[in-house]
């Protein structure tokens, strides 16, 4: 039997899968919903829920990924032999291809506006006073049939030629590069937001808790938050865990990929807020999503110096983010028919990515043409992302919850949280604890409201 592969080194094992964590979830999401839910005190709220469930349930999808060396199906079919507990696998690769098809799109977009910074037609006035507007602008990049196809085909083969080269040559050496570049452009942002008039204002607001906006429903945002951005429920972890070495110690690999991920969410805090005090920009629809990356940044530049070079760094950062990110998807799949079909890595690039074309262009056209075909009210775009975020994803991680804390015998969860004995891991009774009791009923509670 052919040897499985491994990440060559600590350093890209870490990178690869803060890659797959760190995306537009912490880029897009986090700011607005900071803004929104008591600045400091919803920071807060998402550190314990990455503590409390966040890290028990990467260290589950961990555990289960090495112990097997397997897929996301055949992981299940391999430690529980002859039952049907590899359906949570099934749905993670369904899901993981199902988010692909639209996080394509979007990465698409981010590629878009990364073109047009650098060659400066992102700036063109389109105004007859001479001003541009970047709402217009949104709506031609986004909402046209045309261009985002071509970006979104961009994307698909780039993916499509970091998973040719493979986990060591592809992902492994692709992350390396990029993360750290990620983190270079983070810090120069932060130095450049932080030169504001009005930045300590800003500061001041994402670091003063207002506990008083603190609900039911902000927690459980803070929850799904938590959730999207670790990249948890997919299957995603299970693979990249089964390219782990033995020697990877998993309490040390989770808290640092929940570390970072959390650093470039509180990192995108420390730019956003002072552009927000002193842009004067109030409202939270400016920060939220699209509007915030496409409307919003784009019209700071134009106020700042050097607008073109800065705009151009900051779609490199998104689309960095976002391609880390895809790759992880990707692969699920990819792994998905190399290890439980055993076909060759190429022919199962070929046969994720060619579905693949049809369900991101209609994601694509579902934002401009297609707009008026609706599924329960939603374009398709959006039922996809309510559909695979809202349901797919907690109830894989529920499923995978139950099926580590009561499913699987007591010493894998040990045998992989130790190493074999070889280490000392106090907290890995509170894992476990955590695994059973409290990441199953929380996970419930998520699915139930949002279905309310
Ligand atoms: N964690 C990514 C983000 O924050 O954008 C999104 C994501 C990637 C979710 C991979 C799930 C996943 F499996």
């Amino acid at each position: 039997m052919k040897e499985k592969i491994r990440f060559s080194s600590k350093l890209g094992l870490i990178a690869a899968t803060v890659g797959s964590a760190v995306g537009l979830g912490n880029i897009w999401r986090f700011p607005a919903e900071v803004q929104e839910n008591g600045g400091a005190a919803f920071l807060l709220i998402y550190l314990a829920c990455v503590c409390i469930l966040g890290i028990p349930v990467m260290l589950a999808e961990f555990s289960v990924g090495r112990a097997a060396r397997a897929d996301a199906i055949h992981t299940f079919q391999k430690l529980t032999p002859g039952k049907p507990w590899w359906l949570i696998g099934v749905l993670g690769v369904l899901a993981s291809f199902i988010i692909l098809g639209f996080y394509l799109v979007v990465s698409g977009w981010t590629l878009e506006y990364l073109f047009a910074s650098v060659s400066g037609s992102l700036f063109t006035p389109d105004e007859p006073s001479g001003s541009v507007n970047f709402g217009a602008k949104m709506q031609e990049y986004v909402q046209t049939d045309v261009r985002p196809i071509v970006f979104t085909l961009l994307m698909i083969a780039i993916n499509a030629i970091v998973l040719w080269r493979g986990v060591k040559k592809g992902i492994e050496k692709l992350s390396n590069v990029l993360m750290p570049l990620l983190f270079l452009l983070l810090v120069i942002f932060c130095c450049v937001s932080l030169s504001l008039p009005d930045a300590s204002k800003g500061l001041k607001y994402f670091f003063s808790p207002d506990f008083s906006k603190i609900n039911g429903s902000v927690i459980i945002s803070a929850l799904g938050q938590a959730f999207f951005s670790l990249s948890l429920g997919l299957g995603v972890l299970i693979t990249y865990a089964s390219y782990f070495p033995g020697s990877t110690r998993l309490g040390r690999t989770a808290a640092t990929v929940s570390l970072l991920d959390l650093m470039v969410a509180i990192l995108m805090g420390i730019i956003i807020f002072p552009v927000v005090t002193s842009f004067g920009i109030s409202d939270s629809e400016s920060l939220r999503g699209g509007t915030l990356v496409f409307v919003t940044i784009p019209e700071v530049f134009t106020h700042m110096e050097c607008t073109r070079l800065w705009s151009s760094l900051f779609f490199l950062l998104i689309s960095v983010a976002a391609l880390t990110s895809t790759i992880s998807l990707g692969q699920v799949s990819v792994a998905f028919l190399q290890d439980s079909l055993h076909w060759s890595r190429r022919k199962a690039i070929v046969c994720v990515f060619l579905p693949l074309v049809p369900v991101s262009l209609a994601c694509s056209l579902s934002q401009g043409s297609w707009n008026s075909f609706r599924i329960l009210g939603y374009n398709l775009f959006d039922f996809l992302d309510c559909f695979a975020t809202n349901y797919l994803l907690p109830i894989g991680a529920l499923l995978l919850c139950v099926y580590v804390g009561w499913i699987l015998p007591k010493n894998t969860l040990r045998d992989q949280l130790t190493n074999h004995g070889s280490i000392c891991a106090v907290w890995a009774p509170a894992v476990s604890m955590a695994i059973k009791y409290i990441a199953p009923p929380l996970i419930f509670i998520i699915l139930i409201s949002n279905a309310l």
